[in-house]
């Protein structure tokens, strides 16, 4: 599967730090020969959560390391989901630069005010994590298909296993990723015609900084350690293990290529079996 996607131009959100799934996404996009975009936070971190963020720096060494290690494009841009007006200066960044772009992937993601049941969630946290996780995919989505609908293109959102099955004590963020799958299919159905497939990942347990925070935040609830957590977790995993960004990556750049050309409005799980739908 060589050089599937030599000349087309990809924008990644949140792939600005090398611990995400969207470094691991970016990397392998332009392994397969796409221009990336590396979109980011831009800052160290937000203050509202407990998770490291792409900062500018690390995402100018991301964008560099992979033009040289890949021989394409790449351009690194702050991106905010949340903010109409970051996103304007983005598409407007892409636009001057490349013209046109051919695959999106609305990676980030982010949980605020957990864990909390839903009847003691905080409203602000509630409303900013479904402002992230959903509206952040529909704004993106909406600034840039302009440029994609010039040549036709494709569109992944990362969902989550917590969108099919509930996420205790971690309630906007399993309706948010709900949504995305729902909003994914509606994408699907209106972009058809446009020669946009839309597609959703559904990953499980992966191994980043979020899943080390939440690992984190379950010892202290459960008064065991992260490690013990993560034991308990597995044997909840047919394949016996947390998957590996690079897994995830391997998905998203099979849907980005020809290879899923018949493929829209799916919410594909990968999950190492630990969710099984008919
Ligand atoms: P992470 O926390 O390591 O990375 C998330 C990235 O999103 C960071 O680079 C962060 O700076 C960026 N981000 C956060 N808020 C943003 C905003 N307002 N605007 C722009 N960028 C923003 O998380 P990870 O694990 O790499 O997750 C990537 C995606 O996969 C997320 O959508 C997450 O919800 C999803 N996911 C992750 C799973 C896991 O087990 N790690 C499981 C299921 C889904």
């Amino acid at each position: 599967m060589e050089n599937m996607l030599t000349g087309k131009t990809a924008v990644v959100t949140g792939s600005g730090k090398r611990s995400g799934i969207g470094y691991a996404v970016a990397r392998k996009l332009a392994a397969e020969g796409a221009n990336v975009v590396i979109a980011d936070l831009g800052v160290s971190a937000d203050p509202d959560l407990m998770i490291k963020t792409g900062d500018e720096s690390e995402m100018a060494d991301i964008a560099s390391e992979i033009a040289q290690t890949h021989r394409v494009d790449t351009m690194a841009v702050n991106l905010d989901v949340t903010s109409p007006e970051s996103i304007s200066r983005m598409v407007k960044a892409i636009a001057e630069r490349f013209g046109k772009i051919h695959i999106l992937v609305n990676n980030a993601g982010a949980s605020f005010g957990v864990p909390n049941a839903v009847h003691t969630y905080d409203e602000t946290a509630w409303m900013k994590t479904i402002d992230v996780n959903l509206h952040g995919v529909f704004r993106v989505s909406r600034g840039l298909l302009p440029l994609m609908i010039l040549e036709g293109g494709v569109i992944i959102n990362t969902a989550s296993r917590a969108g099919k099955v509930p996420a205790l004590f971690n309630g906007a963020y399993a309706v948010a990723k709900a949504g995305v799958i729902m909003l994914t299919k509606v994408m699907a159905a209106e972009l058809a015609g446009n020669g946009v497939r839309v597609n959703a990942i559904c990953p499980g347990q992966i191994a980043t900084d979020l899943e080390k925070w939440r690992f984190g935040l379950e010892a202290q609830f459960f008064g065991s350690t992260i490690e013990e957590r993560e034991k308990e977790m597995c044997k909840t995993i047919p394949l016996g293990r947390i998957g590996k960004p690079d897994e995830v990556a391997d998905l998203v750049v099979f849907l980005a290529s020809d290879r899923a050309s018949y493929m829209t409005g799916q919410a594909i799980n990968i999950t190492g079996g630990q969710l099984m739908e008919l």
